[in-house]
């Protein structure tokens, strides 16, 4: 079982907390797993179902159960931290994303790194260059979605625009496609969506998480929205004199 709340070593009292929203999920998993190597103390937040999902972290993290959504719980579990990573997911049509971030905004201590996850589908500035068929793929998903009443995929552009306009140090990291596998290394990264160095497409999972969790201390990606791609993928390599670092 993981640990409850107060039941802290006092040894650890002096390292650095980060707070994981949707910790329970693929990418929430990596992220737990990067920042335990980092020498983080995590807790995390995700739905009571899925608590058992992150027994094999045993001890080494806490787990606040709760909505992500839920202010009370997202308050409780912000407190203390350095950093917060937030795993951005429209789940259902009732403002899941735009709720999980404002909450994580409101609540997170002054001077926290807010790292949030999203697609590269959330426009950041007018740099951003999508195909025809791009911005057709994502109307037709958004709209089938929505139908169905699973996903509000227009909810995590809401959460985006909320996070783009607040005075937090914030980063919102863009995926490209992921999938699963070793980690080949930080991700490469452009500011607009459409770069050729984008071209490839495919990102590792762990990777993603590594992004996110190295942004904790590079102050260059703050108030920075990086859309990312597998730092071993041709178009990364192809193109490595105009990826960030
Ligand atoms: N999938 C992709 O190809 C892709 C591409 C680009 C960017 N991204 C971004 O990457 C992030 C993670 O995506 P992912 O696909 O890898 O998913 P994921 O890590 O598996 O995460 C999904 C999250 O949503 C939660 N969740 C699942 N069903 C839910 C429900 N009905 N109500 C509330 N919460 C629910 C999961 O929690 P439980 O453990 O409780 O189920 C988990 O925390 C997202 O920000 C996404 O926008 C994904």
């Amino acid at each position: 079982m993981t640990s409850s709340e107060n039941s802290r070593p006092a040894t650890e009292a002096a390292r650095q907390r980060v707070c994981i929203v949707g910790i329970s999920g693929k990418l929430g998993q990596y992220l737990t797993a990067h920042a335990l190597e980092r020498g983080y103390e995590v807790v995390g937040v995700c739905r009571p179902q899925s608590v058992a999902k992150l027994d094999h972290f045993g001890d080494r993290i806490t787990v606040i159960p709760g909505e992500t959504s839920d202010r009370s719980v997202i308050e409780r579990a912000v407190a203390g931290c350095t950093a917060v990573l937030t795993v951005l997911a429209p789940w259902g049509v009732r403002d899941y994303s735009s709720r999980t971030a404002q909450a994580v905004m409101d609540f997170a201590p002054d001077g926290a790194r807010l790292i949030f996850s999203c697609g590269w589908h959330v426009r950041a500035s007018a740099a951003d260059v999508y195909s025809r068929r791009f911005l057709a793929t994502v109307a037709i998903a958004s709209w089938l979605a929505k139908a169905m009443r699973a996903v509000d995929i227009a909810d995590q552009t809401r959460a985006a625009e909320q996070i783009f306009a607040s005075d937090t140090r914030w980063t919102l990291v863009r995926g490209s496609d992921l999938e699963e596998g070793e980690s080949e290394g930080l991700p490469a990264w452009s500011p607009a969506v459409g770069s050729p160095l984008l071209e490839s497409n495919l990102t590792r999972r762990t990777d993603f998480a590594l992004f996110m969790v190295e942004a904790i201390t590079n102050d260059a990606l703050i108030g920075q929205a990086p859309a990312i791609v597998g730092c071993r993928s041709e178009s990364a390599l192809g193109h490595a004199s105009s990826a960030r670092a």
